[in-house]
């Protein structure tokens, strides 16, 4: 079993659910990383978060809402000045939203802005500014998660086959998630060559403020599965989506 050991990590929305389950977990590694940067956009309101960094000082809370480009700009400089030449090994762009109601009738521009924002365009925008740090830490010959990695977090909601199966009608959420695999693909085959993965993972329908109540599985279970995965990722692994049990979903089809 390979294991998980990146000495540096990028995080967004880190002050809750999926993205704070994310920093308790690389916290129990058995070589955590040295540099852990849980990025959120209201740290002063982030207390489980501001807890948990005043007792481990390898978290750093830097203030990032990701759609503001001069947060990103200001984020990533910090990164660099802690990393240095030894640069970024992964980035979690977890930081998501899915406000809407089901059907057409509730859809205005103003949604489905808002969520092709927070869901395609900031990670996009967010692996362009932090590919030059990324591309520091890559060897060429070492595809991993512990080196030179973009992990996006996707959803089986962006799946076509799937979601026409259960019949889902969240336009705004379920196309932007959809968008953004295709981001993941394209990037891929572009920073490949650089010695950077990417890959999408899907982490479950786990019970946080977005999942609901109702889903299928806690976030112990799901980041700890998620975390599994990852040590697993290789060469082969860019441009795939992974469910959080380590399957590979094919983009269209599902589960
Ligand atoms: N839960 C599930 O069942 C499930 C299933 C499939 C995929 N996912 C994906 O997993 C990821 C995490 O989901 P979750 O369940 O943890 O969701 P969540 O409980 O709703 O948490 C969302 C996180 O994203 C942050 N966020 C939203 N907009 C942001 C912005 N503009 N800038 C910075 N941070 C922002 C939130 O910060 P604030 O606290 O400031 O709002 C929060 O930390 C998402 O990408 C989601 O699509 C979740």
């Amino acid at each position: 079993m390979c294991t998980l050991s990146p000495k540096s990590v990028f995080i967004t929305g880190a002050n809750r659910g999926l993205g704070l389950e994310f920093v308790k977990h690389f916290l129990r590694l058995a070589n955590p990383p040295t540099h852990l940067f849980a990025a959120c956009r209201k740290p002063d309101q982030a207390t489980e978060l501001t807890q948990l960094a005043s007792e481990n000082g390898s978290i750093r809370v830097v203030k990032m809402d990701v759609t503001q480009d001069e947060e990103i700009a200001a984020a990533v400089a910090e990164v660099g000045k802690v990393v240095g030449d030894d640069g970024l090994n992964l980035l979690l762009n977890n930081a998501g939203v899915n406000q809407q109601e089901q059907g057409i009738e509730p859809l205005t521009r103003e949604k489905m802005n808002y969520h092709f924002d927070c869901n395609v365009t900031a990670p996009l925008l967010i692996c362009k500014a932090f590919l030059p740090t990324l591309r520091r830490a890559a060897d060429k010959t070492e595809f991993s998660c512990s080196r030179a990695a973009i992990i996006n977090l996707s959803s089986t909601l962006s799946l076509i086959n799937y979601v026409n199966k259960i019949n889902d009608l969240r336009y705004p959420y379920n196309s932007s998630k959809c968008a953004l695999n295709m981001v993941t693909d394209i990037l891929a085959r572009e920073v490949s060559p650089d010695g950077v993965l990417v890959a999408g993972i899907h982490p479950g329908w786990v019970r946080t403020d977005m999942g609901g109540p109702n889903g299928m599985i806690d976030k112990e279970e799901s980041i700890s599965k998620c975390m599994n995965t990852f040590a697993a990722l290789n060469k082969d692994s860019s441009g795939l989506l992974y469910s959080y049990t380590g399957d590979i979903f094919d983009w269209n089809s599902g589960p």
